[in-house]
């Protein structure tokens, strides 16, 4: 008996940004932000839109093309570093919206490595019997991050002004970080069936001696306040990270983690049929894809339309390439992450 993914459903938010659009808020430009990341346009939320609220429909979706209703469910895995608040978490919350049973729900955060871990989890939950029909949502609403008072409003249609030049500055100090990330969400779901189908070996890591290269400084619960004003303006709510040892670490540690599953599943690297990477940058999609030695459409990608969404990007590839056909039966696929954490790993799904 495996673990197989019944249903999949995404959330992808009206709001369409482009890299033209945000070179009219710092200094950046669509050239630099495609050469460097391959992102051409990414999706932001309506305002008071959070990301439990992707979460319901991409869970919605994805329980009815399982062909199961809400209260078929048994438990709920909820990925995501942007909830809605810091308590309680999205679990609870997506549960009422969508009307399940008083079933457990859990959330988990491993920001980029959240919906592996979640696959994770529902495996383990399934292969114990506990649980049969498990929901694994990732969502994320990053715009808050954003600088709105500087001018991000304009982004969404909600003003028209112009933004002054000392906005600009003030902007392109977090530009490394601001124009790589969109909202979205992408749910599965996830029941055991007899047969060769289903998750495989799965791999995980963490290292915290990385946990400061992707990190966020404000809002924290060491700090007296937790938050203050000062904080929100001087930029210590938004994410800091080194771009470069984040970038070296993930061409290095994907390809690892994903011989390390084809080495425990006696599978060559060239018995992968699709490599699903998580999309932070297309550049790391293309260094993982040569360090594998495997064809560029063995690793397809999506991050020109979405940019990063964090614990979403999994779920939307894998919908986005049901859809399209590229997922067959009998097919050897590989999910594969890393960010914050630092968590990465790998996991073998054979369709
Ligand atoms: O999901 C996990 C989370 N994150 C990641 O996986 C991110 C991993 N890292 C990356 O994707 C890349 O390191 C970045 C896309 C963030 C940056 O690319 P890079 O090639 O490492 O650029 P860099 O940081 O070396 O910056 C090169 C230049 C700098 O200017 P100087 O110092 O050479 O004058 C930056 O200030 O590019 C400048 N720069 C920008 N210019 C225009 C940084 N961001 C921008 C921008 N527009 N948005």
């Amino acid at each position: 008996m495996r673990s197989v993914i019944t249903g999949t459903g995404v959330s992808l938010p009206p709001h369409v940004v482009t890299n033209e659009a945000l070179s009219r808020l710092m200094d950046t430009s669509d050239e630099w932000i495609r050469v460097r990341s391959g992102i051409q346009e990414r999706r932001y939320a309506e305002p008071g839109q959070g990301s439990t609220d992707l979460g319901v429909i991409a869970a919605r979706h994805a329980i009815a093309d399982a062909g199961l209703s809400p209260t078929d469910i048994d438990a709920v895995v909820f990925a995501t570093m942007t909830p809605d608040h810091v308590l309680p978490g999205n679990g609870p919350l997506l549960q009422t919206a969508l009307g399940l049973g008083d079933i457990p729900t859990f959330d988990i955060r491993q920001q980029c490595s959240g919906f592996l871990y979640g696959l994770e989890l529902a495996d383990l939950f399934i292969q114990s019997g506990r649980y049969r029909r498990v929901l694994l949502v990732g969502a994320e609403v990053h715009t808050p991050f954003m600088p709105w008072h500087l001018g991000w409003d304009t982004l969404i249609g909600q003003s028209t002004r112009d933004i002054t030049e000392a906005e600009r500055a003030e902007n392109t100090l977090s530009r490394d970080r601001t124009v790589l990330f969109g909202d979205g969400a992408g749910a599965v779901v996830i029941e055991p069936r007899e047969g060769g189908a289903g998750l495989g070996t799965i791999r995980l890591h963490t290292d915290g001696t990385g946990a400061g290269v992707l990190t966020m400084l404000g809002a924290s619960f060491k700090r007296r306040p937790f938050v203050t004003h000062e904080q929100i303006q001087s930029g210590e709510t938004l994410p800091v990270m080194s771009g470069k040892e984040v970038f070296k670490a993930a061409v290095t540690l994907m390809p690892q983690a994903v011989r390390e599953v084809c080495g425990a599943s006696g599978l060559a690297v060239e018995d992968l049929d699709l490599v699903l990477v998580h999309q932070a940058n297309l550049r790391i999609i293309e260094g993982v894809q040569k360090a594998l030695g495997l064809p560029p459409e063995k690793v397809p990608h999506n991050i020109e339309r979405y940019g990063n969404t964090t614990a979403a990007t999994l779920p939307i590839l894998f919908h986005e390439c049901r859809a399209q056909g590229l997922v067959r039966p009998g097919m050897n696929l590989v999910f594969t992450a890393l960010g914050s954490g630092l968590h990465w790993g790998a996991a073998l799904y054979r369709t």
